[in-house]
């Protein structure tokens, strides 16, 4: 598939760009706990650039610059994780997804620190450079660990509320930083979950697309205006679906 080729490549292309300046760009806060550095600005410039040349009449959405919905829409993420690239924590990654008429079709994360690329094509299963990934066979809360995103748009209360009905439910919890390369450690079946009250369409529309070509499920984040505001997001695998969404309080659907 030409797109997913194109992808591919150019989540690659673009992590190697924004590797030069990890630690080292300059960062400024677009909001509280909202950072984002020039190497952000200059990667989506580049991804844009490389979409406008190859598929002009797809439409793009970034973190960075916005833009609108589109038949063919690509949804980009500059740099995930932009707090721990700007202090040169090695956890941060490019992620672009491909939607086809709504639907998530193809992602791409490249994670430049290991030098890993995630990829994935709907009906053609997810890969880690390569080696075909699946989520975890755990099926107890009690083994699990759940990442939990967090952000500043939903209140504290909320957050703290989310960590213990998952503690309460059995499960062990971590925040790392990236909800793109969260959900990509879901679909390699390194963490059992990813659950975020609120989080945009440039982070989860690639991992999305990863978990569930890894045999996970995800409530139906583009629901309602999810593409443009967001929405609530949970992956997890088939066994805890249930029992996690329960405990969240987020219905999985598919
Ligand atoms: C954020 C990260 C974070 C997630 C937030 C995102 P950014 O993106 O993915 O892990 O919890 O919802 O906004 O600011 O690093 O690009
Ligand atoms: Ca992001």
């Amino acid at each position: 598939m030409d797109r997913y080729d194109f992808c591919r490549a150019l989540a690659r292309d673009a992590g190697k760009l924004a590797h030069r300046g990890f630690g080292a760009s300059a960062t400024t806060l677009k909001g509280r706990h909202d950072e984002v550095t020039e190497m952000d600005r200059e990667v989506e410039r580049y991804i844009r650039a490389a979409i406008a040349s190859r598929y002009p009449r797809d439409a793009v959405i970034g973190e960075e610059e916005g833009g609108g919905g589109g038949e063919r829409l690509w949804l980009i993420d500059p740099i995930d994780g932009t707090a721990n690239y700007a202090r040169g924590q090695p956890r941060y990654c490019v992620s672009i997804g491909y939607l086809e008429g709504d639907v998530p079709t193809i992602g791409a994360i490249y994670d430049p620190s290991h030098d890993w690329l995630y990829a994935g094509a709907r009906g053609e299963g997810a890969y880690l450079d390569g080696r075909r990934l699946a989520v975890s066979p755990c099926v107890e809360l009690t083994a699990a660990t759940v990442e939990c995103g967090w952000s500043t748009r939903r209140p504290a209360a909320d957050y703290v509320a989310l960590l213990s009905r998952v503690l309460d439910a059995g499960a062990a919890i971590r925040r790392a930083g990236s909800g793109a390369l969260g959900l990509a450690d879901v679909a390699a079946g390194r963490a059992e979950a990813y659950a975020e009250l609120h989080i945009n369409a440039w982070d989860c529309a690639a991992g999305i697309v990863l978990v569930r070509e890894a045999g996970g499920f995800i409530n139906d984040f583009f629901a309602g205006d999810g593409l443009t505001a967001g929405n609530p997001l949970i992956a997890t695998n088939a066994a805890l679906c249930a029992k996690l969404s329960g405990a969240v309080g987020i219905s999985i659907t598919g």
